[in-house]
């Protein structure tokens, strides 16, 4: 089977409070995008890479990745798995029902390429896919539904662990399943879920924890700070 990329960056970056969607903000005075997208691409033999974009966007003609020729781009949808749907279904002519598909955040610019091959390395053989996580650090508690936030019970964490990206999924299996999740209207946060609703059991495979999603603003200084350590 071939490897194909997507990643979506069609979220308009409500939480960082910026003028432009995170994707779009710099490091080092180069687009989050593109550092994203040069990292993935030139760590693994991707045969394809496309890009969902939000309708309204007009920044992708400033970045290198559009001047790169594997990396394709298509109109994006209102929810993340919206967006994957859409680039999945612009991928269709190119690709098999057993090829991989790998989708990585476009705000998750600290990928780490060890943590990238050896995903792909762990699960290429696998029929169904899985994805890169972080066992949990913080000792959790779930808070009662009353406005003060008072600790309703501590949370064993042994077992549980945080999802980041890229996650890797076959390409017939991911299509099927996100759309099933989305006509019944199931809440998919990200492929893996869609893939537990279909009744399959994706992997966990160990990644570091600092693969960190730019999410509100002291992310991007926390972000430069891992990258320059690379
Ligand atoms: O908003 P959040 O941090 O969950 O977004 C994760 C990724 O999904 C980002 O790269 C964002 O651009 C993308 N996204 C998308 N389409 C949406 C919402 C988010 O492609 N409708």
């Amino acid at each position: 089977p071939r490897l194909w990329l997507i990643v979506p960056a069609a979220g308009i970056g409500q939480r960082m409070q910026a003028g432009q969607p995170k994707q779009y903000l710099r490091i080092d005075q180069r687009f989050i995008l593109d550092i994203t997208l040069s990292r993935l691409m030139d760590s693994a033999p991707f045969s394809g890479c496309m890009v969902p974009l939000h309708p309204a966007d007009h920044w992708w003609p400033d970045t290198e990745a559009s001047r790169d020729s594997r990396i394709q781009t298509c109109t994006g949808g209102s929810e993340r798995a919206c967006s994957v749907l859409s680039a999945l279904h612009a991928m269709a002519e190119q690709v098999a029902d057993d090829d991989w598909i790998l989708v990585h955040d476009a705000a998750r610019p600290c990928l780490h390429t060890r943590d990238l091959s050896n995903l792909i390395e762990r699960l290429y053989d696998h029929p169904v896919g899985g994805l890169l996580a972080s066992p949990v650090a913080d000792t959790l508690k779930r808070a009662d539904t009353g406005e003060l936030h008072e600790v309703a019970e501590t949370v064993d964490r042994s077992d549980l662990w945080r999802a980041l990206t890229p996650q890797m999924f076959r390409y017939r299996l991911l299509v099927d399943s996100l759309e099933a999740a989305l006509r019944e209207e199931l809440p998919v946060t990200d492929e893996s879920s869609a893939i537990e609703f279909s009744g399959n059991m994706p992997v966990l495979v160990e990644g570091r924890p600092d693969n960190l999603k730019i999410t509100v603003p002291a992310d991007l200084a926390l972000a430069g700070f891992i990258l320059s350590r690379f």
